[in-house]
């Protein structure tokens, strides 16, 4: 085939993708990119059906067409210079120059300029001139080096354009714009996400949100790959329509039809179904699993999300901790050129809580909580004295340089008052170190350091100096370390220098208690799950034993989470009665799980990871809403198709159920 510019392509030059192309006799013969092939097999397929994909030409007016492009865009090189293309895509920019007119055309590839002139044969300026932001077009024509001053830089295509001399619309926008499709961050501030939400297919055409979920693939390829491939792993999907496993939060519920008054519930995890594959021999299953719970929304919460889910038999602790370590660092090194720590640290629950009043500490900053009960054991300060004589503790945090980036205002009645007043202080004492070491605070406090033996034991203590400020909490030990736990998470958040950002802090958390006080329920409560296994030597008393469960931390999130499971019948048994449970009440609820555990039961247990907070982290976005594709928003909404939405009387007829209110 010669070069010639304009020629129309022939329909039956269409069995591949490049056959079109009019090879210059002067160029080297047009190298195949595995891209392109894939585009010029499904059009050869497509042509074989009888759908007309490759006679794009022949189709005139209002039809459908399919065309068959020849590159992406953002695949346009020096290395086609010379050569005919056809790229198709959306219409980023355009640009009048009288007797040019320049359009930049997107794809998710990347974007590359096309030059429409006056002299073209095809009338392709005619057309350019009409065309609007976000048209989708295809576009022919010859790729050539641009002018001398005129590359730009900041485009991965900014060396070449195409000069057109066929511009196809292939579908005007016909509506208004909602917004344009720029990049995120310079659009993020000017719209909201509810326009974003609302308009999700454009959202996504965002390069940023595209790449995000693109991402998100390769990450899930990875798991994929490693666990199938280098563990023996055994993909099993489980049921949705299934019975509610008790992981915390409320059920999503499903109505049956035919069995009237009964419900299903959407699985909160696959937990129960993947003991149960190990009962069946599995051995070693996994499942990127659909998860649902009916719980408050926040950033990094959704009530449609999935886990990567995996169990093993037959697999000690150090064993199961060594094979996700492995995992995981092979994420970081793949997707992030980061070499996490091999192995990764633990801190049991009791250290975590007791030194960062967390289960999921941020690590990349000290800021320590500091027990000071010894100090204040016969304070003339009375809310302290009085919590220690209780049996409460007082402990405290230092905020470095505190005195000038934290105001008064913010710990008398601001967001570090409010915050400590929802956890359940009852006030948030604090003291400012002045320069040559004395304290400035409140008088009672103050003066209960007045000996300078014990301020000094106390600055040592908190490790504090001049201009830190020192930030109390009193009461119960739980009450403690949770409100200081917070308030050291909100200042450090909201601190400009306190997180290092370049750290990948990552750890396990180890020996979490069984069971957790349900003061509203007035029964202890699994604080995993009840199938989770306690810790042999601390059988003899449940109430306080440790399990064998474990926690992956990044940064202060929680990834990840699992345990070895009870595999014996009677153990279990004996845990579902600490909850609360009475035999019956757990024949019932869990009857098919006891017979399960009876029927040749090998040890096993697994761990869930949030793929969405996973991808969020390494993508470097502070919401998983933005590495899902189409997420709810905080009100469990999803604004794009309207749901959730009310329902024709007759579905809910067909149900046997009946709305008690009418939808606002
Ligand atoms: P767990 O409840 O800890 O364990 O969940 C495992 C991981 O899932 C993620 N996650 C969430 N992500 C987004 N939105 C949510 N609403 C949400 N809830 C949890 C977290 C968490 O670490 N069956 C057990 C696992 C096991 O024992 O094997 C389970 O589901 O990253």
């Amino acid at each position: 085939m010669a070069c010639m510019l304009g020629t129309t392509i022939p329909a039956s030059h269409s069995s591949s993708s490049s056959a079109w192309l009019p090879r210059c006799v002067q160029c080297p013969p047009r190298r195949a990119r595995p891209s392109s092939r894939r585009v010029g097999a499904r059009a050869a397929a497509a042509a074989a059906a009888g759908v007309g994909v490759a006679g794009v030409e022949e189709q005139q007016g209002e039809q459908l067409k399919w065309v068959r492009r020849s590159h992406y865009c953002g695949e346009v090189s020096e290395a086609e210079i010379g050569l005919r293309v056809r790229i198709c895509g959306w219409v980023a920019l355009r640009r009048d120059h009288g007797a040019v007119t320049f359009i930049n055309v997107r794809d998710h590839t990347g974007m590359v300029q096309v030059a429409a002139a006056e002299a073209s044969s095809g009338g392709a300026q005619a057309v350019a001139e009409r065309l609007r932001i976000e048209y989708v077009v295809a576009v022919e024509g010859t790729v050539r080096s641009r002018p001398q001053g005129a590359a730009n830089t900041n485009l991965k295509t900014g060396s070449v354009e195409i000069i057109a001399d066929k511009v196809e619309v292939l579908n005007p926008v016909t509506l208004n714009l909602p917004f344009l499709v720029t990049p995120l961050d310079q659009s993020k501030n000017v719209i909201s996400e509810e326009v974003r939400l609302r308009y999700r297919h454009l959202d996504l055409r965002r390069p940023q949100l595209n790449a995000n979920l693109r991402l998100r693939h390769r990450i899930v390829k990875l798991m994929r790959r490693y666990l199938e491939d280098v563990h023996g792993f055994v993909e099993v999907e489980t049921p949705i329509l299934s019975r509610s496993t008790p992981e915390g939060a409320r059920d999503y519920l499903v109505p049956s039809r035919v069995q009237p008054a009964t419900f299903y519930a959407l699985p909160q995890s696959p937990q129960l179904f993947k003991q149960m594959l190990m009962v069946s021999g599995f051995d070693r299953y996994f499942q990127f699993a659909r998860c649902f719970r009916d719980e408050d929304l926040r950033a990094d919460r959704q009530p449609e999300f999935t886990q990567l889910d995996m169990e093993l038999a037959f697999t000690p602790l150090e064993d199961m901790l060594e094979l996700n370590e492995d995992l995981i660092r092979l994420v970081f090194r793949e997707i992030k050129g980061v070499e996490l720590p091999d192995p990764f640290p633990r801190l049991t629950y009791a250290e975590a809580m007791s030194k960062y009043g967390s289960d999921k500490p941020d690590t990349r900053f000290g800021m320590q909580l500091v027990e000071l009960s010894d100090v204040f054991e016969k304070s003339s300060f009375a809310p302290f004295a009085t919590a220690i004589s209780e049996g409460g503790v007082v402990k405290a945090i230092t905020v470095c340089g505190g005195g000038k980036s934290i105001t008064a205002t913010r710990l008398k009645k601001g967001d570090i008052y409010q915050e400590a007043v929802r956890c359940g202080a009852k006030g948030l004492p604090f003291l400012k170190v002045a320069e040559g070491g004395e304290v400035e605070g409140s008088t009672a406090l103050k003066s209960s350091l007045s000996c300078p033996e014990t301020r000094d034991n106390f600055l040592a203590k908190c490790d504090a100096k001049p201009g830190d400020v020192i930030i109390f909490a009193n009461g119960p030990t739980s009450l403690v370390n949770a409100t200081l736990g917070r308030l050291r998470t909100l200042i450090a958040e909201t601190s400009e220098n306190l997180i290092d950002k370049s750290r990948n802090d990552i750890l396990w958390i180890t020996d979490f208690p069984m069971f957790e006080w349900n003061d509203a329920e007035k029964r202890l409560e699994a604080l995993h799950h009840p199938f989770t296994a306690p810790r042999p030597e601390d059988m003899k008393d449940l109430s306080s034993a440790r399990a064998l469960a474990y926690d992956m931390v990044y940064n202060g999130v929680e990834i990840g989470g699992g345990s070895l499971r009870i595999h014996r019948r009677d153990v279990q048994q004996k845990v579902l009665e600490a909850s609360g449970l009475s035999a019956q009440e757990a024949e019932d609820k869990f009857g098919y799980l006891l017979e399960a555990l009876e029927l040749g039961a090998p040890p096993h247990g697994g761990i869930a990871y949030g793929v969405d907070r996973l991808v969020m982290l390494l993508a470097g976005e502070k919401s998983i809403r933005d590495v899902i594709a189409f997420p709810k928003t905080t009100a469990a909404h999803c604004s794009l198709t309207r749901t959730p939405s009310t329902v024709d009387p007759r579905q809910l007829q067909e149900l046997r159920l009946q709305c008690t209110i009418a939808h606002p």
